[in-house]
């Protein structure tokens, strides 16, 4: 009997994504002019509760329209975490600046306030938190930080949409925050992005970057260098529909990791990303594997693999790559984002996956555990 293959992600899509999608194209507005691009930023900056919500092609370039649109340029350094997906890094090396690899906490494997104050220098203009696996950074100090030392912080919410901290939602603390909608998103629509704000000078300025730098009021000037970062129509009925799903989906989530902590977060050789002030939105069930190796976890890896389910590792800290060798990068320690990326993989995770192949992950990937010298 064929084995069952269990994907480590996949869209959920329960509600009007089709109806919407199908309008948009029956409508014949394809690319980036139509109703739903509108109605898409508005529902999402009322579900923040701000002002301003500036959608774009994908996550990364909103992390870039983000960065540009606040003036990041070459000189400026900005305070990023080691343990990131590389886009949040790289995004300050597209306006030339220099991204301070900094290091994370143990506890909830975030940006840690303690090594972004060693990161500091007279060149930091900002700190850019990740909010990895949906679990919130400790939002309170490092916006204490950036006061002090008047900085801006632009969230990187990628992977934590409807997350919380000290019970307000993540994305509402920064300057500006920006979002993915990748497949293996809370929300999908596609590819895309949204950039969100308060400020009304900065939103003005995403939309002038988004649109090749073009006058607003006046067609084909163009007062600055800007970019094609602009979403798509039917990206953005995706987005409608998938964001009126948005407490269903984040509350099936939410069920998946109560099961999968029952299942696992008392085994010794298990550790669980801590969860303090914050609302996890467990976009990706993701564990350390004590004291394993990144040879270790990666045949833990294969062997789950074998049974049919598809995991993945913690992403490899950024200071690894070839292309962020330079000590210009890096100023403190970086243990911690080098022994949670030896350790740690990522369960499949999306709404649809039964108690039953929640079980079945868990107890294979003890059995792996057993079979995987430390
Ligand atoms: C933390 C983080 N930042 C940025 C991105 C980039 O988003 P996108 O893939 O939509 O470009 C991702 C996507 O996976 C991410 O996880």
């Amino acid at each position: 009997m064929a084995i069952k293959q269990i994907n480590i992600a996949q869209p959920t899509f329960l509600g009007n994504e089709r109806k919407y999608v199908l309008d948009a194209f029956d409508s014949g507005w394809v690319s980036s002019i139509g109703r739903y691009i509108e109605t898409f930023e508005k529902a999402f900056a009322a579900y923040h509760g701000v002002k301003h919500a500036v959608a774009t092609h994908n996550g990364t370039i909103a992390l870039h329209l983000a960065l540009a649109a606040a003036g990041i340029e070459e000189g400026d350094e900005v305070i990023v975490p080691d343990l990131t997906f590389i886009a949040t890094a790289n995004s300050v090396r597209y306006c030339q600046a220099t991204p301070i690899l900094t290091d994370v906490s143990p506890g909830d494997w975030n940006i840690s306030p303690d090594a972004i104050r060693q990161s500091l220098s007279s060149r930091t203009k900002a700190i850019i938190p990740v909010h990895l696996y949906g679990n919130p950074a400790a939002m309170g100090e490092i916006m204490k930080i950036a006061k002090q030392h008047n900085l801006l912080v632009i969230e990187d919410c990628a992977e934590a949409l409807g997350a919380e901290y000290n019970g307000k939602k993540t994305g509402t603390f920064g300057h500006i925050s920006c979002f993915s909608f990748f497949g293996n998103k809370i929300i999908t629509t596609g590819e895309g992005g949204m950039c969100i704000t308060n400020d009304d000078a900065l939103a003005e300025r995403m939309l002038l970057l988004r649109d090749h730098g073009m006058n607003r009021a006046k067609k084909y000037w163009y007062d600055d260098l800007g970019f094609n970062y602009r979403m798509t129509n039917i990206q953005a009925a995706l987005g409608v529909a998938q964001l009126e799903q948005v407490d269903n989906l984040i509350a099936a989530r939410d069920a998946i990791y109560r099961t999968y902590c029952q299942a696992l977060s008392h085994h010794p050789g298990i550790n669980l990303q801590e969860v303090n002030k914050q609302r996890n939105v467990n976009w990706m069930f993701t564990l350390r594997l004590t004291g394993m190796t990144f040879d270790g976890r990666n045949e833990v890896i294969a062997l789950l693999k074998e049974a049919g389910i598809d995991s993945r590792p913690i992403f490899y800290p950024i200071s690894m790559m070839s292309f962020y060798q330079d000590l210009k990068f890096t100023r403190g320690e970086l243990h911690n984002s080098l022994k949670i990326a030896q350790e740690g993989i990522s369960l499949p995770t999306y709404v649809g996956l039964t108690d039953t192949d929640i079980g079945f992950i868990s107890s294979s990937l003890l059995e792996c555990l057993n079979k995987v010298i430390v």
